[in-house]
């Protein structure tokens, strides 16, 4: 992980209130599931966002950010040739395994599956995407399918059993991805969960950013931002 000061590419609104950032720098090395943390002039922290794209012959790191508060509006206002300060690549990554795979975004988590199925498709590991949205004006386009006003969780078990998933990959908010979880492992599937937790230090020294998980009957601590931001459905204790 470096500090990086790269350039802004190019910056378009792609819905609603969805902004695609590409930066141009020295980063070389990028895997999906792993996240930049982002400067914002006179604020103490960082923020945080997915790579929803890595281009290294291009040296382009994609990022898809949603309008929240100070900190995505000053990155909204950006412009082509604009200093971008950032830290990457952060946290770990998917684990890719040769198995039928249902990528499942919902809103705008599906920025790392964006990257996850590109990564997916190079090793011709057969794939499909779902993602949702609240609205059709908020629909980020690349997925397989889209759900428009429901939920990525309607027809979840049918697509498991049609499409013979044998492992699911999810982003999205905690309430989705533990319901999530919850299908996957009554079809006894394994579920990898790209989390999210407010961020201090972005790198795992403050330890804010913690959350509890069962594993090998012991229940540990583990700092979302280092030894996540993915994690096994299964060891997550969802009330943390
Ligand atoms: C690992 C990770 C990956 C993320 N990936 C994306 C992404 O790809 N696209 C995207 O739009 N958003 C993503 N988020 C959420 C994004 O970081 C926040 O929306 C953003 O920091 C809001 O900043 P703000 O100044 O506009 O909002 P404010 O509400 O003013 O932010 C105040 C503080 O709260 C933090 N914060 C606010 N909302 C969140 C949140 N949902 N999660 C974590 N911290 C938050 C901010 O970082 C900041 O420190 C991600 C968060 C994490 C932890
Ligand atoms: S944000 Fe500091 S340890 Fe994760």
């Amino acid at each position: 992980m470096k500090n990086y000061i790269g350039k802004v590419n190019s910056i378009k609104k792609i819905s609603a209130d969805v902004y695609e950032l590409k930066i141009l720098s020295d980063l070389d090395y990028a895997k999906s599931g792993q996240f930049i943390s982002i400067f914002v002039p006179n604020k103490t922290f960082h923020r945080p966002f997915s790579i929803a794209d890595f281009d290294k012959e291009r040296k382009l790191t994609t990022v898809l950010f949603k309008l929240k508060g100070e900190g995505t509006k000053y990155l909204s206002e950006l412009k082509k040739e604009d200093n971008i300060e950032f830290l990457a690549p952060l946290g770990n990554s998917f684990e890719l395994k040769n198995k039928n795979s249902l990528l499942v975004g919902a809103g705008i988590g599906i920025a790392p599956m964006l990257f996850l199925k590109k990564e997916l498709n190079k090793k011709n590991i057969k794939n499909y995407l779902i993602s949702g949205f609240k609205r059709e004006e908020e629909i980020i386009f690349g997925s397989d399918e889209n759900v428009v006003g429901g939920s990525v969780l309607d027809n979840l078990d049918k697509i498991i059993k049609e499409k013979n998933i044998e492992i699911i990959y999810s982003c999205g908010p905690k309430i989705v991805l533990k319901k999530i979880c919850e299908i996957a492992k009554n079809n006894n599937i394994p579920c990898f969960v790209a989390l999210e937790k407010v961020m201090a230090c972005s790198i795992g020294v403050c330890r804010g950013c913690t959350i509890k998980l069962k594993r090998n009957n012991e229940i540990i601590r583990a700092s979302v931002c280092k030894d996540g931001t993915i994690f096994k459905g299964e060891e997550v204790l969802w009330e943390d």
